[in-house]
């Protein structure tokens, strides 16, 4: 599939948090000044979709709290499990390429 818009920058203010679906996967678009990341919108735990919302660059699940950084998809706490998130196994949400041609935010989920 490639490269496909998902917004367009006007849409995306500093601190934002779009959520978009493209085909079948549901992503969270963030911009922080001139980046902008795309990472997946399902919770790691049990795939629930997560909210279009940050505080301080961290969203957090409704459902159990899993909390997870924009910048980096990286889990910072899990639900019930400390030890699973010292075990090798990644909780982390998956990052997508993003490009900006003219004023299209564009990710490849491919
Ligand atoms: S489904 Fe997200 S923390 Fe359990």
């Amino acid at each position: 599939m490639g490269f496909v818009t998902v917004a367009t920058l006007e849409q995306l203010s500093d601190g934002a948090v779009l959520k978009v679906q493209v085909a079948e996967q549901e992503l969270l678009i963030y911009r922080v000044g001139t980046a902008i990341l795309a990472v997946s919108a399902r919770c790691t735990h049990l795939q629930v979709s997560l909210p279009a919302h940050q505080e301080n660059g961290v969203v957090t699940c409704a459902f159990h709290g899993a909390q997870f950084e924009l910048l980096s998809g990286q889990c910072r706490s899990y639900p019930n499990s400390p030890k699973l998130l010292d075990s090798n196994q990644s909780h982390d949400l998956r990052i997508y390429p993003v490009r900006i041609l003219e004023n299209r935010v564009q990710v490849d989920c491919d």
